[in-house]
């Protein structure tokens, strides 16, 4: 009985936050509220724009460096004779732009907004890492794979990054085991660091997988999933029904969860590294989550379905090789040079055929960071208003 009431509680107070686009952790407060344009605006909108390198550079200026463009840097593109001319000037200026202490300072801002962590130290470094591999243009899929220099330092002034490997005994895989935000993203079953990992790297909140034939699963609305229904614990194999379909279909969301969650199960809650499961559950007493309250003895961990992940480097390897993670890379540089709040809200906002001509682009040139924001900053979606 009082196991049922537990659940009762963990269906609605649980799933139903899940589904109203509140952030994880703590930044709350963004509410994603993008401009709620839709697609026939867009196209509209992209065909009436004209060049403007003095009203981009102004915006550039003020993302890149963090100050309004100098008179002089103004100057320097009115004064161009013609269009091409200007491109020059304004894509000459954008490296200088990027070439500045200013864009350190603005990069570590940004992927603190972007993991929702930072300013202290421990908080700093997974947000610095990022910062790191923008700067020196490193690839962005070693934010997932990287196993040394993933704890870098910076100074007071956020313009200075210093590499620093991360300390403790676990498993290494870039920002993925960073001590920081297993520590920010505790909780019960350690679910939040899996939504955290979802909405930050494939900018969609679960559920995630979904399947083209719904199937009856007995509840009032079908099993929408693309794991077998019984791949989660219910209650034969664990102490919480996630096979449940009372209110809603936990499976919906948790066929993933379960899959993936294990792996950041044994990070206690002050975000260290433990041999042993260490994150509780919302049970009577808060016992520590056991494997087989996620999954029956058959199954395995994985990020996706088919994508088996028997640990957090094969979790980042396997992040790092899907799509949807790559172009969610390139719509959250999109989303911050156009001005955008929550990508998990507003990602279909911005032109798929322009994420993807990026994304192309981004993948072909080794997923180099500081090359896709110039690509980002200077392409004609950037440039014409
Ligand atoms: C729409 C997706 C979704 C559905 C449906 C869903 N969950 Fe969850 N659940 C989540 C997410 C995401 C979290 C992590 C939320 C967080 O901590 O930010 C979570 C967290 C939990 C937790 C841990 C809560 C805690 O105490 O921190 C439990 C237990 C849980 N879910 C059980 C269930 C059960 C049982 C059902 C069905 C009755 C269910 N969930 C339905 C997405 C879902």
């Amino acid at each position: 009985m009082k196991r049922i009431s537990i659940l009762l509680v963990a269906a609605t107070s649980f799933a139903v936050p899940a589904c109203t686009g509140q952030d994880p952790g703590t930044g709350g407060g963004d509410d994603g509220s993008g401009s709620g344009s839709g697609s026939d605006e867009w196209d509209q909108l992209l065909g009436t724009r004209e060049l403007d390198y003095n009203a981009a550079l102004k915006i550039a200026a003020l993302r890149l460096t963090g100050d309004l463009p100098t008179m002089d840097e103004i100057v320097a593109i009115q004064s161009a004779p013609d269009d091409a001319a200007k491109k020059v000037a304004y894509e000459t200026r954008i490296q200088d732009y990027m070439g500045r202490p200013t864009f350190t300072r603005q990069m570590v801002a940004f992927w603190r907004d972007t993991f929702k962590m930072g300013e202290t130290a421990e908080m700093d470094a997974a947000p610095a890492f990022a910062a790191q591999l923008s700067v020196e243009n490193r690839s962005y899929l070693e934010l997932f794979t990287a196993t040394t220099g993933n704890c870098p330092t910076v100074d007071a002034n956020l313009t200075t990054i210093t590499a620093a490997n991360c300390v403790g005994t676990g498993p290494q895989a870039g920002v993925l085991t960073n001590t920081g935000a297993m520590k920010q993203f505790f909780s019960n079953f350690a679910f939040r660091r899996v939504r955290w990992v979802q909405e930050t790297f494939d900018c969609a909140k679960f559920p995630v997988e979904i399947s083209g034939t719904p199937q009856d699963v007995g509840g009032a609305a079908p099993y929408i999933g693309v794991w077998p229904f019984q791949s989660i614990s219910g209650l034969s194999t664990g102490r919480v029904n996630f096979q449940d379909v009372s209110a809603v279909v936990c499976a919906n969301c948790h066929q993933s969860l379960n899959h993936i969650a294990p792996l950041f199960a044994n990070y206690d809650i002050m975000g260290v590294y433990k041999t042993t499961i260490s994150v509780p559950t919302p049970l009577d007493n808060a016992p520590m989550a056991q494997l087989s309250d996620y999954l029956p003895a058959t199954e395995q961990t994985a990020w996706r379905y088919g994508v088996a992940a028997a640990d957090l480097p094969s979790l980042g390897a396997a992040m790092a090789a899907d799509k949807d993670v790559q172009k969610c890379g390139v719509a959250r540089v999109w989303n911050w040079a156009l001005g955008k709040t929550d990508i998990v809200d507003t990602l279909q906002e911005v032109p798929i055929e322009t994420v993807q001509a990026q994304v192309d682009a981004f993948a072909a040139n080794g997923f180099k960071m500081k090359d896709l924001i110039f690509a980002v900053y200077t392409s004609d979606d950037f440039v014409k208003f």
